[in-house]
């Protein structure tokens, strides 16, 4: 058995494991998008209050390994990553933080880097671990780094629920195809589980963004075997980025802009897809596994 085969069978008999008794598993909700700065993290922070208030428990797992951005917005830094939690012992109670409204936060950290240098056990305890996360909130937010990174990939190949956000820049469109181009491409993607629902944001009003995803989904539907949904538009609003001045996300700092009352909008229309209420794979843990496995392919 190569590596990449024994870390196979040992997710597999850790998934055998944990099977009963079955525990209610997290929806999870990733956000992503194929240019930077177009607004995931605002939109992944804002959702996570929405839900909320909605009285869901959420956690939002910061994945985007470069900037600290969540734990900006948040005003809450952790003191602990999920690096700590692999190497240095720490528990889920270590490394949650919690946010406003008790949100919990986890920062990703430069913990994934080091993933592929990790050892079997390591590995294992990892997977255990985000799989005993995944019963622990109704609904898990992945806040991605943008791009078509292996690991911004694995998170979105493993996700049931993708939330794909563009703007209006011409960049941004042909940077989102370019992201489901390369997903379409991969091995672990599968269009049946994963399903990619675009948010147009920074839009001047609902046509340009309704606009806007229909030119995407065109050029998806005629070269990828992908299948979109739109999920709404949300206003250019300044106060979007007034609110990250202020440390605070814009539905609690503006709660009637129209930043606020959009994202609102997307909320309940995310709670009203039933789809989401199927099956549930244990994404988390089955992105980092393959993050993993991929890494190791790649020796
Ligand atoms: N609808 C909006 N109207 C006005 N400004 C917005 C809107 N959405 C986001 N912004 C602003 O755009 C900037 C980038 O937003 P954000 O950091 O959420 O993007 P990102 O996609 O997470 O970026 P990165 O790729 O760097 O992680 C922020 O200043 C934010 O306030
Ligand atoms: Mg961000």
């Amino acid at each position: 058995m190569d590596q990449a085969e024994k870390l196979r069978s040992m997710v597999k008999s850790q998934e055998g494991a944990t099977k009963e008794p079955a525990k209610r598993l997290a929806r999870v909700i990733t956000v992503t998008s194929g240019k930077g700065g177009v607004g995931k993290s605002s939109i992944a922070i804002n959702l996570a209050m929405q839900f909320r208030k909605k009285g869901k428990s959420v956690i939002i797992f910061d994945a985007d390994f470069g900037l600290a951005n969540i734990e900006v917005m948040f005003g809450a830094i952790p003191k602990y990553n999920l690096a700590d939690m692999i190497f240095r012992g720490k528990g889920f109670k270590d490394i949650i933080v919690e946010g406003p409204e008790g949100i919990g936060f986890i920062s990703g950290g430069s913990g994934i880097n080091g993933l592929g240098n990790m050892n079997r056990e390591q590995v294992q305890y990892l997977v255990y671990k985000l799989k005993e996360l995944e019963t622990l909130a109704d609904i898990i937010i992945i806040d991605t780094g943008a791009g078509i990174s292996d690991s911004v990939l694995e998170f979105v190949a493993s996700s049931g629920e993708v939330i794909l956000v563009t703007t209006p820049e011409p960049t941004s469109i042909t940077d989102s195809y370019a992201l489901l181009k390369a997903l379409n491409a991969r091995e672990s993607f599968d269009a049946e589980i994963c399903k990619i629902k675009v948010i147009a944001n920074r839009v001047l009003n609902y046509d340009e963004g309704k606009n806007l995803f229909s030119k995407l989904e065109v050029v998806v539907t005629k070269f990828l075997n992908i299948n979109l949904s739109f999920l709404g538009v949300i206003p250019m609003d300044m106060n979007m980025s007034k609110s990250i001045m202020q440390q605070k996300p814009v539905t609690m700092a503006y709660p009637n802009s129209a930043g606020a009352k959009a994202i609102e909008r997307i909320t309940e229309g995310l709670l009203e897809n039933k789809e989401a209420e199927g099956p549930k794979r244990n994404s988390l843990a089955r992105a980092v596994a393959n993050i993993i496995k991929n890494g190791f392919k790649s020796k």
